[in-house]
Parts: C-alpha cells; sequence; structure tokens
C-alpha cells in the first residue's frame, strides 16, 4: 500500500493497521533525513498548514511545526488566547477565515472531544487532530508505537502496560487503540476511579496492583494525572497516589526483567515516575520526542499527497 485509507488523522480508531504501517515505514525515511546536516526537503513547497490551538501545548505544536518546516510548508500559527475566539467568533467561522487565505491543511488542539471530526465534516481542508479533549491523540499513539517498535524490534506480541490517569487521557485512549491494531496485549494500571467502567470491552485487562503489572509488562506507559480535567477528587492525596501508582528505581531494580518507561511529557517529576527513572536509560521518553518530529512528517506527507491527487 502506498497510501492512507484516510484524508484526515481524526483518531487511530479510524486507521487500518496497513495505515500505521506505511506512516513508520514514511518516518523511517524521514528520520534519516532529520538526522542529516541537511534537516530539510522540498516536498511541500507548494502546501500551507495552519496549526490551530485552542488548548495549551509545548511539545507537540514545536513538533508539528518543526515537522512542517523540515517539509519546507508554508506554516502559520494560531492560538486561541490571542484571536478572535475570545471575542464570539464560532470555530467553522475562525478556521474557514483562515482557510480563505488558501490553507490546505489544519493541525487543531481542541478542549472538546470529537472537534476535529466536526470541523472535518464541514471545511475543505485535511484535518490532523493534535488532541481533542479526553478523546484522542492520535500523532502520540504513532510516536508511541514507534518508539517500541525502534527499542524492542516489534510492537506484536508484546506485553504493554498503562499506567495512570486512563479515564481523562487521550493519549491512553489513541494507545490502547493502535497498540491492539498492532496486536500488542494491553493492560491499563491505576485507581479503579480513573479507569473507565467498561474499558474492557476495548480488548484490554485491568491491574490495580502496579507490582504486578510491572512484572507482567515489557513496556509501561506512565500518564500524567490529568489535573486540568478533574472536576472532583479522584484519590486521597497525590502523595497516596505517589506510593500507589508512581515508579522509582527501587520498584525496577527490584522485578527479574528489564522494562521499558515511556511517558508522554511533560512529566511531574517525583509524581508518577522519579527523576532517576526517567533519566535513566530503561527511559526512551526523549527517543519519544525525537521520534515525534519523524512521525508527523510522515503523517503530514502522506495526507498532503491526498490532497495533490
Ligand atoms: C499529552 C497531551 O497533551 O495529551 N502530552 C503531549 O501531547 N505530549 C499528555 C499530557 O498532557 O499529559
Amino acid at each position: 500500500m502506498s497510501e492512507l485509507s484516510v484524508h484526515h488523522l481524526l483518531g487511530i480508531k479510524y486507521l487500518k493497521e496497513s495505515d500505521i504501517q506505511l506512516i513508520f515505514e514514511t518516518a523511517d525515511h524521514f528520520k534519516e533525513v532529520i538526522n542529516r546536516s541537511i534537516k530539510k526537503v522540498p516536498s511541500l513547497r507548494d502546501i500551507t498548514i495552519a496549526n490551530v490551538f485552542f488548548e495549551n501545548s509545548t511539545r507537540t505544536r514545536l513538533s508539528f511545526e518543526l515537522a512542517e518546516k523540515r517539509l519546507s510548508a508554508d506554516v502559520i500559527n494560531f492560538s486561541a488566547s490571542q484571536s478572535s475566539v475570545k471575542k464570539g467568533e464560532t470555530l467553522i467561522d475562525t478556521v474557514n477565515n483562515i482557510l480563505s487565505m488558501k490553507v490546505d491543511m489544519v493541525v487543531m488542539r481542541h478542549p472538546n472531544p470529537g472537534a476535529g471530526i466536526f470541523l472535518s465534516k464541514h471545511v475543505k481542508a485535511s484535518i490532523i487532530n493534535a488532541g481533542d479533549g479526553a478523546h484522542e491523540h492520535p500523532t502520540q499513539a504513532l510516536l508511541d508505537s514507534y518508539s517500541i517498535r525502534e527499542r524492542l524490534g516489534d510492537v506484536a506480541g508484546k506485553n504493554i502496560v498503562i499506567v495512570g490517569d486512563i479515564l481523562h487521557s487521550r493519549v491512553a485512549l489513541s494507545n490502547i487503540f493502535a497498540l491492539k491494531l498492532q496486536g500488542a496485549h494491553v493492560k491499563v494500571c491505576g485507581p479503579k476511579t480513573l479507569l473507565p467502567k467498561h474499558i474492557e470491552s476495548l480488548g484490554v485487562g485491568v491491574e490495580t496492583n502496579l507490582r504486578k503489572a510491572l512484572e507482567w509488562c515489557d513496556v509501561a506507559n506512565m500518564l500524567r494525572i490529568q489535573n486540568e480535567r478533574l472536576d472532583i477528587s479522584y484519590f486521597p492525596t497525590t502523595r497516596e497516589y505517589t506510593q500507589q501508582f508512581g515508579v522509582n528505581k527501587k520498584l525496577l531494580d527490584s522485578l527479574d526483567k528489564e522494562i521499558v518507561i515511556m511517558h508522554p511529557g511533560p512529566i511531574n517529576r517525583g509524581v508518577e515516575i522519579t527523576s532517576d527513572v526517567a533519566d535513566s536509560k530503561q527511559s526512551i521518553i526523549l527517543n519519544q520526542v525525537e521520534n515525534g518530529v519523524a512521525i508527523r512528517m510522515a503523517v503530514i506527507y502522506l495526507l498532503a499527497s491526498k490532497i495533490k491527487q
């Protein structure tokens, strides 16, 4: 297969396994490009991309912008806090105004689940979801799987545990879809209050004992408590959460194998993982960030080639 089955990247839910493999093969090529002394290719010289961020972001926004620039696309950036959204403009009006300036692709982060799906039905541009509320964050899941494949050779057949705030995490849902599609075994682990009620229906196991989860897995993906999305208290204190669900070096060293540690960032050092774990050789956190650029270049390149047709 040489083209994606979709015109937008709205969620992993809409992808096929072959789409993921195509994105990975394309990212392999771009990873080689960004490690050259001249890190740029002219592939998207005729494409204009708007990064439209209605929610805070550091690495995702920078990673998209760098990916776009490495592909030689024209880039415009828009952040909601400095925009007319504050004056009462609707999402469709905001984006249609941007598109009338001849924009081909919109990378959007939005606090509302489904915002990208909604937009894709109303505007003429290719949409990439850069995180929609607690719903999906497809490029994060792609770069996570790509980083597992890089470290362990393959994703299929591997045991992956996702630890923490599964209920409010778009990283968790997109990872579950991506990992299952590639044939990994997935468990979620966290306080019962932060595990969605019917999560098993997605084909994942549930484990509330962190040590047992770590003993089972090849990879632990540690998530941040999404404090900005907590309307009520889901656990007694942060200290208690850390005692039960935080990973420290002593715990890792007491396991009978060396597991891989991941984190999408931003890390709350000392809460979900200690600094000695985050900075250890078991951690692939910075590889995830590096791979994010290659993965986003691949996604943008493959979607742009569908626009041109
Ligand atoms: C994640 C996000 O924004 O959903 N971060 C990211 O994109 N790198 C995870 C998080 O905020 O905890």
